[in-house]
């Protein structure tokens, strides 16, 4: 018997390792001869850890396994009570388009060979065969933009860098993945690690880079160890060589602004990670002053597909200016959470109810914090907007890193617009005055609101205003929106809010 036990983060959190020695002693028992195998996970995390058997017709699920569940396995697997059918099959899965994580929890993510056999460095080997120009008009083909939060076209940023003339440029991968309810980077390196490499590489050839280096956060020290690992194993193998391009891991120090291009870029450099004024943008003088691609990793990620498959392939997925396919996590009170890849386009409301099930307590859905913790709290009258970047934008919100953590109707929406402005306090770099002390003047405005102290209601609006256009990044800036978000869509849940609507 062949089996997969994730050894991906979430399915070791769910008890992945002791379910796979338990699989283990229970064979030694039965005299059965058995192969475990460790794949990625296929994202599906409500049947964590899933495990999947080898068969004719193709790998069978039974999840979320226990210990208590293995001797079943051996005994009738097909009357197993957990027991799911085809994992392909499931519908969670067989729904998705699946491009940027079409290998994971398919391979064991350090073969090599399994790579190769699944298409892996096709994508690379194409690129080296054209000229850099030809790379980057291909990836502005795709339309692919950042999957980092900004949505900054990919292409236009390769050129910038690629036009710059300079004895040395870097590509700079974030995972720094601060955003609340996002896990996708970490799984895609934990389920596929030579796809990174397969990117970077890419990118630089495309830009004329021959050093890049990934920024993982602390707190993902296992994607730290198998990223390290395919770095040494890609070495080894000769690929990088090949491709003219070093690779380097650094990890952060859990700062949640440090995933801001810029800090991360002074973080690199062993500085303190604050943000640098722009200009001059990453893309002219970037990392030790030398032009810098900086890009999510998911963005990256793409890359390979895309030369693989070509741009006009790539860009018949999604809507509007919102092309490809995007990695959506949900998390939070809701049934079936997990990552679901699929074009641009699906409504807020077909993915929360249609495909997750709505909440896991079993309670209406009350509010949807689409994008981080600096993303608009959506409530179910948005459930008909589709997931493109200007749409997001025009109701208030962002789609971000795609990071989605749902609140049933128990949720105190005073209370969540409080956090958004305490993580902004406590995360602020300090750099510009607005966002260091307007975060903690929000916290106090918010407690006077919860004592019913009207006055404060229209402070908080001025003070969001200020904070808005009075920060260099995204952190001050965006704060405002679950705040503000949350007093519209929400009156009910602010005393004061809802007198004056009264
Ligand atoms: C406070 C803050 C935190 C951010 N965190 C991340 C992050 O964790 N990962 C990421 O890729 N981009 C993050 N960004 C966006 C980056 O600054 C940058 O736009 C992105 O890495 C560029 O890559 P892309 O064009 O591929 O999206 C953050 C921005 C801000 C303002």
């Amino acid at each position: 018997m062949k089996l997969w036990v994730p050894s991906d983060a979430a399915a070791k959190a769910c008890g992945a390792e002791p379910l796979v020695a338990a699989i283990a002693a229970q064979a030694a028992v039965r005299g059965q001869q058995i192969e475990i195998c460790r794949n990625g996970s296929r994202g599906m995390v409500w049947l964590e850890p899933l495990v999947e058997v080898e068969t004719e017709a193709g790998r069978v699920g039974f999840g979320p396994m226990t210990v208590a569940d293995v001797p079943a396995l051996f005994d009738d697997p097909e009357r197993h009570p957990k027991a799911l059918g085809l994992v392909e099959e499931i519908p969670f899965f067989k729904r998705q388009t699946r491009l940027t994580f079409a290998r994971c929890g398919q391979i064991e993510p350090l073969s090599l060979d399994q790579y190769q056999a699944a298409g892996g460095w096709e994508g690379l080997r194409k690129a080296l065969a054209m000229a850099p120009a030809s790379v980057v008009e291909e990836i502005t083909a795709s339309g692919l933009r950042g999957r980092g939060g900004a949505g900054f076209p990919t292409g236009i940023k390769w050129r910038t860098v690629l036009e710059a003339e300079a004895p040395q440029k870097y590509i700079v991968c974030n995972v720094d993945e601060g955003d609340s309810g996002s896990f996708a980077d970490r799984m895609l390196i934990e389920g596929d690690p030579f796809c990174l490499i397969e990117g970077m590489a890419i990118a630089g050839h495309a830009v004329g880079a021959t050093q890049g280096y990934i920024y993982i956060r602390s707190e993902y020290p296992d994607c730290v160890r198998v990223m390290r690992k395919a770095i040494a194993l890609a070495e080894t193998a000769g690929l990088l060589a090949e491709a003219g391009f070093a690779l380097e891991v650094r990890v952060g120090a859990g700062a949640y602004v440090c995933g801001e291009e810029t800090a991360m870029l002074n973080s690199i450099e062993g500085k303190r990670g604050t943000v640098r004024p722009k200009p001059p943008l990453p893309a002219l003088e970037g990392l030790f002053g030398h032009p810098t691609v900086v890009n999510n990793l998911l963005s990256l990620a793409a890359v390979p597909w895309i030369m693989a498959h070509g741009g006009q392939a790539y860009q018949r997925f999604g809507i509007d200016r919102s092309r490809g396919t995007i990695p959506l996590q949900v998390g939070g009170n809701v049934k079936y959470g997990g990552l679901f890849e699929t074009g641009f386009g699906i409504t807020l409301g077909e993915l929360v109810v249609g495909v997750c099930g709505g909440t896991a307590s079993g309670r209406p859905v009350k509010a949807v914090q689409v994008g981080g913790p600096l993303g608009a709290y959506h409530p179910q009258a948005d459930f008909d907007l589709p997931f493109c970047y200007e749409l997001f934008a025009g109701q208030g919100g962002l789609v971000g890193h795609a990071g989605l953590v749902v609140h049933d109707d128990s949720a105190d929406m005073l209370q969540l617009a409080r956090f958004a402005m305490e993580f902004c306090a406590v995360e602020s770099c300090g750099t510009c005055t607005p966002c260091r002390i307007g975060a903690v003047r929000g916290v106090e405005t918010l407690d006077r609101i919860a004592a019913g102290d009207a006055t404060a209601l229209p402070l908080l609006d001025d003070l969001c205003d200020t904070m808005k256009y009075g920060s260099l990044c995204a952190l001050g800036g965006f704060t405002p929106y679950p705040v503000q978000s949350a007093i519209r869509h929400f009156p009910q849940d602010f005393p004061v809010a809802r007198e004056a609507a009264e």
